[in-house]
Parts: C-alpha cells; sequence; structure tokens
C-alpha cells in the first residue's frame, strides 16, 4: 500500500487568519491541503472559490488537493489551474462528462481523482481506476465538516483497494484516529481531517495520531 499522507481540510481552520493557518498546519507535519470547494448547487453550502485557492497558493507549500463539490466542475478546471490547485478530484455524480474532465485536469499538469458520495458503488468509479492518481471516498454526505464517520463505506474501500493496489485512496469526512484506523485497515492512505485537527490546541497532535494508525 503507498504511505500515509496527512490532507488536513482547511474548511475547519480560521478563515480570518488563512496565512496563519496554512503555516501552522503544514509546521504540524501536512502533506496535503485539502480545498473543499463547494458552489452551492452540488451541495447546500457554499465556501472556496478561485480568488481564495489563489491566496491559499501564496503560503502554501504542500500541495493543494481541491475537491470540487460542484454539479459542473468542467467549467472550473482552467480557473483552479491558474490559482494554484495542484490535485483536482471531481464528483462522479456530477453532471460534467468524468473523462474528458479528468483529462483536461492532465492537460494542465496536474494530478486528477474521481470522488463517490457515500451511496455511489465502486462501480462508478472503475472506468477511471487506470488514468487517476487518487481516488476519494466519502464517509460523510458532502457539505459540511464535523458531521459522523458512515462505517458502511469500508467495504467500498476494500474492494477499491483490490481493484488498484498502488492507488492513493483518500477518506473524506469524520476522520478522527480511531475511524481512521478502519480506514486504513480497510485500505485507504490518503486521510483528509477538517474539525480533528483544526479542534486541537496543537495541530501536530492529532496529525501525529492519525500518522500513527498503521
Ligand atoms: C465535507 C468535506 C470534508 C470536511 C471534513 O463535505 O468534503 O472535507 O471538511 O470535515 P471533518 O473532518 O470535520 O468531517
Ligand atoms: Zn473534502
Amino acid at each position: 500500500m503507498p504511505p500515509i499522507k496527512i490532507a488536513p481540510s482547511l474548511l475547519s481552520c480560521d478563515f480570518a487568519n488563512i496565512a496563519r493557518e496554512v503555516e501552522r498546519v503544514e509546521a504540524a507535519g501536512a502533506d496535503l491541503l485539502h480545498v473543499d470547494v463547494m458552489d452551492g448547487h452540488f451541495v447546500p453550502n457554499l465556501t472556496i472559490g478561485p480568488p481564495v485557492v489563489a491566496w491559499i497558493k501564496k503560503y502554501a507549500t504542500r500541495p493543494l488537493d481541491c475537491h470540487l463539490m460542484m454539479t459542473d466542475p468542467a467549467q472550473y478546471i482552467d480557473a483552479f489551474a491558474d490559482a494554484g490547485a495542484d490535485i483536482i478530484t471531481i464528483h462522479v455524480e456530477a453532471t460534467s462528462p468524468v473523462k474528458p474532465t479528468l483529462e483536461r485536469i492532465r492537460k494542465r499538469g496536474l494530478r486528477c481523482g474521481v470522488v463517490l458520495n457515500p451511496g455511489t458503488p465502486i462501480e462508478a468509479a472503475e472506468p477511471f481506476l487506470a488514468e487517476i492518481d487518487m481516488l476519494l471516498v466519502m464517509s460523510v454526505w458532502p457539505g459540511f465538516g464535523g458531521q459522523s464517520f458512515i462505517p458502511g463505506v469500508l467495504d467500498k474501500i476494500k474492494r477499491a483497494r483490490e481493484l488498484a493496489p498502488q492507488l492513493d485512496i483518500e477518506i473524506d469526512g469524520g476522520i478522527n484516529d480511531a475511524t481512521a484506523r478502519d480506514a486504513v485497515d480497510a485500505g485507504a492512505n490518503v486521510l483528509v481531517a477538517g474539525s480533528y485537527v483544526f479542534k486541537a490546541r496543537d495541530l501536530a497532535d492529532p496529525i501525529k495520531k492519525l500518522r500513527a494508525v498503521r
């Protein structure tokens, strides 16, 4: 299995001090910075757009892992690439055709991935496994931080790991040291965590605990 990577979700950070938060979470050991983009349509919440990603990029030294919870992500690939995204993941449930959108991400020189909602079976990602750098399995219904982990997705991760032994498999939603252990046992290696990381006084504590689950 590929190495464990910790991807704190900036959704739970203090946005009034974004530069300081980026520096703080990188110093604490983040491998990637997870950026939750919500369009108020695919999910009932609005968050971060390309201008804010560009501000984050000014301060980040780690790759920006942009999770596009958007109905039509294809329209925005260039905007996020220009803003400094390093990895872009798109939902298979979105309306943009998946394959051409992945190709567009690659053409911009970025890494690409697909995302599965908790109710979407692994079969929906199978046609793309050979051409993606990362598979993101949602362990909550997307839209908000701070929700509880849905254990029913663990079987999907196991199946994904069988199908793609070398692929980065990312898990997102309700991750803490206990749920991370279950996810890693099932085959996940990229751990997104928002509230669990940012509610700590010393961000290095939760990040160390997540890294230690394997
Ligand atoms: C949910 C987002 C997650 C969220 C995770 O829609 O995709 O990345 O920020 O937050 P926690 O770790 O608090 O569940
Ligand atoms: Zn996310």
